[in-house]
C-alpha cells in the first residue's frame, strides 16, 4: 500500500491536541509540516548502518507513521553525514513520515564520552531536515548518586536555551532526568517545562527496564505527569515493550520508541502482548501474525540466522503495532483500565506497578475522568481500590453537602434497585422523609436518587462480589458521603418489605405519614443530579425545581424536568444516568458554581450559534471542568452564551492551542 505523508496546515506545526481521551489516557493528533501523527503511537528505532527492516516497510506495511534514528551514529560516519546533509534524512532513509532523532546522550551511556558539542548536534539535526530533533541531555542512572543525579539535572536544564537556539523552527526534545529520585524528577520536569520545548521525553529508564523495576517506573512518571504542560506530548524513552503500553498509556504517555523489536530478535525472544517469549520454548505459536503464518516454531529454527532474525523482527514488529492499536480502541471505548488489569496479570513486576498505582491512583487523574459512562464496571477486587470511573463518581459524591442524621443502608443485590425496591422507597420516604436512603454496593455506598447511574447502576462480577464489602469500608464511605449521622439502620434485599419496615420503626420509630407524591421523589432525584453533577449548591437547586412538573417515558421513567412556569429545564438520560441540560435550564443556572468558560470576544458570534469552543479561544474557566460534564459559557462581561460538555480539565484550558475545548450543546443565538 502506498500512502501519503498528509502536512500540518499552515501555522499548527508543533501543535498538540486531545481527539478523544479518558482520564489523562488521550488519542492525540501531534502536527508537523512533513506529517500529523496520530497518538499514542510507537517510533521503531532504525539503526542507519543496520536496517533489520527498511524504514520504507515501516510506513507501507506497518503503517509507523514516525521512526527514530540516532543524529550521532550519523555524524560520525563520513559517509552518512555527507549524504544526509545533501539530500537529507528522509532520502537517507528512504523514509516518508516523521524522522525523530536522537543526540548521541544514550550513546554517551553506553560508550562514555560523545565528542560533540551540545549546539552542534542539534544544529547537525537541523541541517539535516529531521522533523524532531533532540538535545543533548544528560543521562541519569539509578546507581548515581544523588547528587550525581541532581548536577545531571542541572546541566540538562542549562543546555535549553543554546539548544532551542540552535534548533530554530525544528521541533524539539527536551528530555526529562532525575533518576529514581522523585524530587529530582519534579525539578527536572518543572525547569525543562520552563523551556520552550514542544516534547519532554521521559528519560532515564533504560536500566530499569532491563530489570523489570516497572514500580519505579510508575513512581517516575507520577512525580512529573502533572508538571509537564499539557499540550507537550509526553514521551517515553526506550520503552518498547508492549505489555507496558496499557499502564504507560493510562499516566499520559503519548509515544513510545523501541528497538525491542530488533534487539530481541537477535537473541531469538519474540515479542507478545503479554510478555517476551523464547522461540526455542516453543512447539506452536500462540498467536498469529502475517509474519509467522505458513511457519511452525521448528520451520523458524531450522532458518539461516539473518532471514529468522528478520522474520522474528517482522512478528516482533507486527505484535508491537497491534497492542498500540488495542490501546487506542481501548481509550475510545472507555476500557483502557480494564487492560491495564489485565496486563497486570501477566507479569509481577508489573503487578506490583499496579497495584502502587492504585494505592497512589492521583487526585488529578481522578479528577481528569468522565465519571458517567454507559455500559457496567467490571468488579474484580483484585486491586486495592476502585478503577479511576469509579473513583471519579466517588470524588463528586464527596462534594455532596447534607444535613441529614439518619442514615438507612440497604445491602446485597444487584439492580435495578428501582424495580426490586421502589415500593418500599416510596413508603420509607413517606414516613422518614429526613432519612438518607443508600444502596450498598460492591464499590460502596450509592445514594439512591443516583441508582440509575453508570457505572454504578451495572456490575459485572460474580455473585459473590456482593457480599464482601468490610465493614470498615461502608463506615468510611457513609463518613465520606454525609459526615457523621447520629442513627443508622441495615437492611437487607433478601428481607420482605414489611421486615424491612419494621427494622427502621425499631431503629427511628414509627415515624410520621406525610402524603408524599411520585412527582416529590422524582423532584428528589433530580435535584441530587443537579447538586452532584453541576456543582450547583443545594439552595439553588430547590429554588429551580420548586415546583417543577414532568413528562414521563412509557416505562415510568422521568423523560424531562419542566420548571413551575412551564420551561423545559434538564432531561436525564437513560444511557448513563446522567442529566442534560436545556439553553433554559442552563441560563437559570448561570451565575452559580457551575463550572464556566469565559470565550474570547473573537468566538462569541460562534459561540451564540452553538459551535464548539476551540483552545485557545478560552480567556478564562472559573470552576473545575470535568471533561465529560457540563459547563457553562459566557462572554468577558459575564453575558450568558450558552452550554456544552466539556472535553478538558481546567488546566488543559488553559495551555492548549489546537482542539476542541468545550463540545457546545446549544448557543443562545444571535
Ligand atoms: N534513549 C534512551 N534513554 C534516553 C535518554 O535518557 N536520553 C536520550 N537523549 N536518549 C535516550
Amino acid at each position: 500500500m502506498t500512502r501519503e505523508a498528509t502536512p500540518c496546515r499552515e501555522g499548527d506545526h508543533g501543535k498538540f491536541e486531545i481527539t478523544e481521551r479518558d482520564g489523562w489516557a488521550r488519542l492525540g493528533k501531534f502536527h508537523t509540516s512533513r506529517h500529523v501523527l496520530n497518538t499514542p503511537c510507537l517510533l521503531p528505532v532504525i539503526n542507519p548502518n543496520i536496517r533489520t527492516v527498511e524504514p520504507r516497510e515501516m510506513w507501507e506495511k506497518y503503517g509507523f507513521e514516525a521512526l527514530i534514528t540516532n543524529s550521532y551514529i550519523i555524524w560520525k560516519n563520513e559517509r552518512l553525514k555527507d549524504e544526509a546533509i545533501a539530500d537529507g534524512v528522509h532520502k537517507l532513509l528512504d523514509y516518508p513520515g516523521v524522522v525523530m532523532t536522537d543526540s548521541g546522550t544514550f550513546q554517551n551511556y553506553v560508550y562514555g564520552d560523545v565528542e560533540v558539542g551540545v549546539e552542534e548536534i542539534v544544529a547537525f539535526q537541523r541541517d539535516i531536515g529531521v522533523d524532531i530533533a533532540t538535545m543533548l541531555d544528560v543521562f541519569g542512572t539509578p546507581d548515581m548518586s544523588k547528587e550525581e543525579v541532581e548536577q545531571a539535572v542541572q546541566e540538562t536544564i542549562s543546555r535549553a536555551p543554546a539548544s532551542l537556539e540552535a534548533a530554530g523552527q525544528t521541533i524539539l526534545n527536551g528530555p526529562i532526568q532525575g533518576g529514581i529520585h522523585s524530587d529530582l524528577r519534579k525539578q527536572s520536569a518543572v525547569g525543562m517545562a520552563e523551556h520552550e520545548f514542544t516534547i519532554h521525553p521521559i528519560g532515564g529508564i533504560v536500566p530499569l527496564m532491563e530489570r523489570q523495576r516497572y514500580r519505579e517506573l510508575v513512581e517516575i512518571i507520577l512525580a512529573c505527569r502533572e508538571h509537564i504542560p499539557w499540550n507537550r506530548p509526553i514521551h517515553i524513552f526506550g520503552c518498547g515493550h508492549p505489555h507496558l503500553f496499557p499502564i504507560c498509556i493510562a499516566l499520559g504517555a503519548d509515544l513510545f520508541d523501541s528497538a525491542a523489536y530488533a534487539l530481541f530478535a537477535r537473541d531469538d525472544r519474540m515479542l507478545m502482548p503479554w510478555g517476551t517469549v523464547k522461540l526455542g520454548d516453543l512447539s506452536e505459536f500462540p498467536i498469529s501474525t502475517s509474519a509467522l503464518s505458513g511457519h511452525t516454531p521448528e520451520s523458524v529454527r531450522s532458518m539461516p540466522d539473518d532471514a529468522r532474525c528478520e522474520l522474528l523482527a517482522r512478528h516482533n514488529l507486527e505484535v508491537t503495532a497491534s497492542e498500540l492499536a488495542r490501546c487506542r480502541q481501548a481509550i475510545r471505548d472507555g476500557t483502557i483500565w480494564g487492560l491495564v488489569e489485565e496486563r497486570s496479570h501477566t507479569n509481577t513486576a508489573l503487578r506490583e506497578a499496579t497495584e502502587y498505582l492504585y494505592e497512589n491512583m492521583p487526585e488529578g487523574l481522578i479528577a481528569a475522568t468522565n465519571p458517567l459512562r454507559s455500559g457496567g464496571v467490571r468488579v474484580s477486587q483484585d486491586l486495592p481500590t476502585s478503577p479511576p470511573s469509579v473513583a471519579a463518581l466517588g470524588r463528586l459524591l464527596t462534594s455532596f453537602d447534607s444535613d441529614c442524621q439518619r442514615a438507612i443502608l440497604i445491602s446485597g443485590a444487584p439492580g435495578p434497585w428501582r424495580d426490586r425496591i421502589g415500593g418500599l422507597v416510596q413508603t420509607i420516604s413517606r414516613r422518614w422523609p429526613d432519612a438518607a436512603l443508600f444502596i450498598e454496593t460492591p464499590l460502596g455506598l450509592l445514594p439512591y436518587t443516583l441508582e440509575d447511574v453508570s457505572p454504578w447502576a451495572h456490575f459485572m462480577g460474580a455473585p459473590s462480589i456482593w457480599k464482601e464489602l468490610s465493614v470498615e469500608d461502608r463506615a468510611f464511605d457513609l463518613d465520606a458521603l454525609i459526615g457523621e449521622v447520629d442513627q443508622v439502620v441495615e437492611l437487607s434485599f433478601e428481607n420482605n418489605k414489611q421486615t424491612n419496615l419494621e427494622l427502621i420503626e425499631s431503629a427511628f420509630g414509627e415515624g410520621v405519614d406525610e402524603e408524599i407524591s411520585r412527582a416529590e421523589l422524582d423532584r428528589e432525584m433530580i435535584e441530587d443530579k443537579v447538586c452532584y453533577f453541576l456543582d450547583v449548591d443545594r439552595e439553588l437547586a430547590e429554588d429551580i425545581l420548586a415546583g417543577c412538573t414532568f413528562v414521563y417515558s412509557k416505562t415510568h421513567r422521568v423523560r424531562n424536568v419542566h420548571a413551575s412556569d412551564g420551561q423545559h429545564l434538564f432531561s436525564p438520560r437513560l444511557r448513563d444516568g446522567g442529566l442534560s441540560l436545556t439553553l433554559e435550564g442552563a441560563r437559570r443556572l448561570h451565575g452559580s458554581a457551575m463550572p464556566t468558560v469565559v470565550v474570547n470576544d473573537d468566538s462569541i458570534p460562534f459561540t451564540r450559534k452553538g459551535r464548539n469552543v476551540m483552545h485557545g479561544f478560552i480567556s478564562d474557566v472559573k470552576g473545575e471542568l470535568n471533561p465529560g460534564l457540563p459547563c457553562l459559557l459566557e462572554a468577558k462581561d459575564g453575558t450568558f452564551l450558552g452550554h456544552g460538555v466539556a472535553l478538558c480539565t481546567t488546566s488543559e484550558a488553559e495551555c492548549f492551542r489546537k482542539g476542541i475545548a468545550i463540545k457546545v450543546r446549544d448557543g443562545v443565538g444571535e
